[in-house]
């Protein structure tokens, strides 16, 4: 599948099959997450712009490179997306947030958005947009509608999950917005589940039923 980043790091792998487990407790859960999102974050900053600049060590002058990391954007699509953004912010303390608010209709299982807050500028930022599962691909389409009217220097989309299917909407909709994701799940079920999945991802995050 082009443009789909699969993270098979063996790390991310053993973190997210102790997630799938159902008695997994809503603070393990959490915290494997949060673990996931910071090794997801490596992968998704490894072509980040640096820039050199001067330090001096206890011995001499020297250059060495940084990178600016007020010009990216964590756009966390509620609230699931709360989840990735935790992990994301503890290796990238300087990015701005962004929020979009979307729920699915139960009955269409499409997107409604209740609520859009970024940060200013978003023409100069790079964006990182996250949500654990990418399963219709419904939220994650319309959530980059919206971010494309803002003309950002570029988007990526974050997971930890997908399925087929919502590779293949997100892909239709949004072929130039590159995919992270730990695993391609089977399918997605006819209440928009994914299959085998780790079931609701923002029921098991905040304990909620
Ligand atoms: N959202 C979830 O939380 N889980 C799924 O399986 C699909 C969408």
């Amino acid at each position: 599948m082009s443009n789909v980043h699969l993270v098979d790091h063996p790390l991310v792998q053993h973190k997210l099959t102790l997630m799938r487990r159902k008695d997994a407790s809503t603070n393990s859960f959490r915290r494997l997450l949060n673990e996931i999102s910071m090794l997801m974050a490596y992968e998704v900053t490894r072509d980040m712009a640096m820039q050199d600049i001067e330090v001096e060590t206890p011995l001499e002058t020297t250059t060495g490179k940084v990178i600016d990391g007020k010009k990216l954007v964590f756009v966390s699509i509620l609230r699931a997306g709360t989840g990735i953004l935790d992990g994301m912010l503890s290796v990238v303390p300087g990015a701005r947030v962004g929020h979009i608010g979307l729920y699915r209709d139960p009955k269409t299982l499409t997107a409604v958005e209740y609520y859009f807050k970024m940060p200013s500028e978003m023409e100069s930022r790079d964006i990182v947009v996250v949500d654990p599962m990418l399963a219709t691909g419904n939220s994650a389409v319309a959530a980059v509608d919206r971010l494309k009217e803002l003309n950002p220097k570029s988007i990526k989309f974050v997971c930890l999950l997908t399925c087929p299917e919502g590779v293949k909407t997100m892909q239709d909709n949004h072929p130039d917005v590159p995919i992270y994701t730990a695993a391609i799940d089977r399918e997605l079920n006819s209440h928009g589940y994914i299959l085998p999945g780790l079931g609701d991802a923002g029921d098991r995050i905040f304990g909620t039923k």
